[in-house]
């Protein structure tokens, strides 16, 4: 489903420091105080701090983030409280965001709002781009976890993919917005409840109430704040709870161990191993190589970019709100050299675009102008240095990072935050699990003579294309199907030009990573990293002179080498560049593509468990209903497919899969995660 355009919202701020809503004509606020209002209503309403206690994972969804003062009043009590929960999960539903402009303008003019400065800076500073996706922001090294999901309400729960303890309904009031407190509203929440899920209001109104109690909760009145005589609070106790669809996994209990196997250490293993870290999940991670990076992850630079189309396809929306995530979380170890990269603008040429056309495609979908805009031949060229005569996209948050840094610095984090270790030369030949009713089952990963080389209750697949084989090779995986994901193989190669200076001045260095029949980035020592090939079910590992030569010509294309060089004949470019194809440096790998080149991530479905479920004649129309590779004491997922845009993909599908495994709110919108399930390989027929 495609999302409206994002309207930001227009407020005005009174002179006793109420901001106010011009589209709702409403106040934000209580004139008593935001942070009163929220202690009073939300926090007390819902029984917090004292129902996080001890907990380690405490879910508040939000309807209405306004201007976030619930947030961090809520983030304040989590940290004034010693008893809290090792993580708070907080999502907030939101159609007109405020500007980060307009955070400040609330947090400087609002007195009696007194929220602690600290984290209201906080929160304006990892503001995300106002685009209609689900942006995560971590607080607190991530044991705050804020999901803003901008969003109308009503396609905003539909989207959502978690059990929330704590209800926080704070729509303007009913009487000017009723979208905000409709009947499909509340069955949605009720939908949505963990078992002893609570809600709170300032609202009294009947209509508020009597939604409520219809979606399964008991209502009760209570003193309201300020000049409010009453509030309402609810406790969802429904009369009848449906089963637990098939493929979903409830939160794993308290004192179960938070413990996974992960094989493969390239960009989609050391994700996986970051992203579970984040949820408080320990992991061990396996490599056949050395070092993590070993094998396609370990190129020294490769783009990382959105991509647009219109209408807003699944894709688009996938790489979007992907590349979003990386940028956010790499913009710090970027910044303070931890890793190679740079994400302030990529380039992507549209030669045969016209400029108006680009621009009617981007108002049809309406992206903020620092996401993306329409570029022009000459700002092209300025932009890059590179004498362009193509227009193109530019996108804001795109550019270029070391995936063999990024691998590492994901690997160090899962360490320092839980424990993750790693474990090289480790060549795993089959898996094999524990059999049933043995206490704290695991699985373990065997070496060729049958050796375990690690065990764990979850084992996460993520060997690129190993991971079918393996599944093949393993009898106790026979039911999951492996023979169903089939991955294409595709061979490329890229060429590390040698800086300018180097080359007599023959190679331009663009300032912008850019695409176009081509790519290009420039490394930080000044090389250019150029390619790259493409070629399938292509095993040669060795470097070849063709596709250096086939690298070169691309490169030319983009204007690397002068405008006079594009006129050359790609045979003539080495002796005209100066450059011994023979002793050019580069890297190949294999790119493992899926049909729709989307990731897999997720648990895979358990066919025989399947064939007894058709005889019984379960309901089987939708992917959540298929049973799983997963089970109460633990279970096997993969990811993996991560294409030619592993770095766009790899933390977003890695946070994905972390969602299945811990039970937490899943990062994306369920439309999404169906996209990622490895279930539309293995059974097509499902979902839909
Ligand atoms: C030439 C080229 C250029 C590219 N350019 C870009 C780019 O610009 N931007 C971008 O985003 N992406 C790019 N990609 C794609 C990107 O590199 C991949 O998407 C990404 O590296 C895939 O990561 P992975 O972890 O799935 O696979 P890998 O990096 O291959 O990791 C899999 C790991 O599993 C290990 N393994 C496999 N089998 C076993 C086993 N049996 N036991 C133990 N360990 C095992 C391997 O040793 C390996 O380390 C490019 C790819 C190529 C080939
Ligand atoms: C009272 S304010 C919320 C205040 C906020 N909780 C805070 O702590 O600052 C109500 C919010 O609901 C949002 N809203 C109104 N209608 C909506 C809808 N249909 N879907 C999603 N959000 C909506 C408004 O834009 C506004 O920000």
């Amino acid at each position: 489903m495609t999302r409206a355009p994002l309207r930001p919202a227009r407020l005005s701020i009174a002179a006793d420091g109420v901001p106010r809503s011009l589209d709702f004509d409403d106040v934000y606020h209580s004139a008593a105080g935001a942070l009163a209002q929220a202690r009073h209503v939300f926090l007390g309403g819902n029984g917090l701090p004292q129902r996080w206690t001890g907990r380690r994972d405490f879910v508040v969804l939000e309807t209405g983030f306004g201007l976030g003062r619930n947030f961090l009043a809520t983030w304040a009590a989590w940290r004034a409280d010693p008893q809290r929960c090792e993580r708070l999960h907080y999502v907030a539903i939101e159609k007109h965001p405020p500007t980060r402009e307009d955070l400040a303008r609330v947090q400087q003019h609002s007195a009696t709002a007194g929220a602690d400065p600290a984290l209201a800076e906080a929160l304006q500073a990892a503001w995300p781009l106002p685009t209609p996706d689900a942006h995560s922001l971590d607080f607190e090294d991530g044991r705050v976890q804020l999901q803003l999901v901008f969003a109308d309400v009503d396609e905003a729960l539909r989207g959502l993919a978690l059990q929330a303890d704590a209800f926080y309904l704070d729509g303007f009031t009913p009487a000017r917005n009723a979208a905000m407190w409709s009947p499909e509203v509340f069955a949605r929440l009720g939908r949505l409840a963990a078992s002893g899920a609570t809600a709170a209001t300032w609202s009294a109104a009947r209509a508020v109430r009597d939604g409520l109690s219809a979606a399964g909760f008991e209502v009760e009145r209570r003193p309201g704040f300020a000049d409010k005589r009453d509030m309402t609070v609810a406790r969802h106790a429904p009369r009848f709870v449906p089963p637990a669809p098939a493929a979903w996994r409830t939160r794993p209990a308290a004192g179960t161990p938070r413990e996974a196997l992960v094989i493969g250490a390239g960009l989609a293993g050391t994700a996986c191993a970051w992203a579970l870290a984040r949820q408080g999940w320990r992991a061990t991670v396996l490599d056949a190589e050395a070092s993590p990076a070993g094998r396609t992850s370990g190129n020294p630079g490769g783009l990382m970019h959105p991509i647009f189309n219109a209408p807003d396809s699944l894709h688009a929306r996938w790489f979007r709100a992907a590349a979003l995530r990386c940028a956010a979380l790499a913009a710090g170890p970027i910044a303070r050299g931890e890793v190679a990269g740079r994400l302030d603008g990529f380039l992507r040429l549209e030669g045969r675009l016209e400029a108006d056309t680009a621009r009617a495609r981007l108002e049809a979908v309406g992206l903020p102008q620092e996401f993306l805009h329409w570029c022009p031949s000459e700002a092209a060229a300025a932009a890059t240095g590179l004498p362009l005569t193509q227009g193109g996209w530019w996108f804001g948050p795109g550019g270029w990072l070391s995936p063999r840094d990024w691998c590492g610095w994901l690997l160090d984090q899962a360490a320092r935050r839980a424990g993750a270790q790693f474990h090289g030369r480790r060549r795993v030949a089959r898996l094999a699990r524990e059999p049933a009713g043995t206490p704290g089952r695991c699985w373990h990963a065997l070496d060729a003579a049958g050796a375990s080389l690690g065990r764990a209750p979850v084992l996460v697949l993520a060997a690129a294309l190993d991971s079918p084989r393996l599944l093949a090779a393993s009898p106790d995986c026979a039911t999951f199907g492996g023979e169903r994901l089939v991955l294409g193989a595709v061979r490329g190669q890229t060429t590390l030009l040698p800086a300018a200076a180097q080359a007599g001045g023959t190679v331009r260095a663009p300032r912008h990573a850019l695409s176009g029949a081509g790519y290009a980035l420039t490394l930080p020592d000044g090389r250019v990293l150029t390619g790259a090939t493409s070629q399938h079910d292509d095993p040669d590992p060795a470097l070849r002179p063709a596709d250096h030569l086939e690298n070169l010509r691309r490169a030319a294309a983009l204007g690397l080498f002068g405008a006079a060089a594009r006129a050359l004949p790609a045979a003539a470019l080495p002796a005209a560049l100066g450059l011994d194809l023979e002793r050019l440096e580069g890297r190949c790998g294999w790119r493992a593509t899926t049909p729709d080149r989307l990731p897999l991530a997720g648990p895979l479905v358990d066919l025989a468990a399947l064939q007894d479920a058709r005889q019984a004649r379960a309901r089987l129309d939708a992917l959540r209903q298929l049973p799983r590779s997963h089970d109460a004491d633990g279970g096997l997922y993969l990811c993996t497919g991560l294409g030619s845009r592993g770095l766009s993909s790899a933390v977003l599908a890695a946070e994905v899969l972390a969602s299945w495994i811990t039970g937490t709110p899943c990062p994306v919108e369920a439309e999404l995660r169906d996209a990622l399930d490895p279930a539309r390989l293995q059974h097509p027929a499902a979902g839909g």
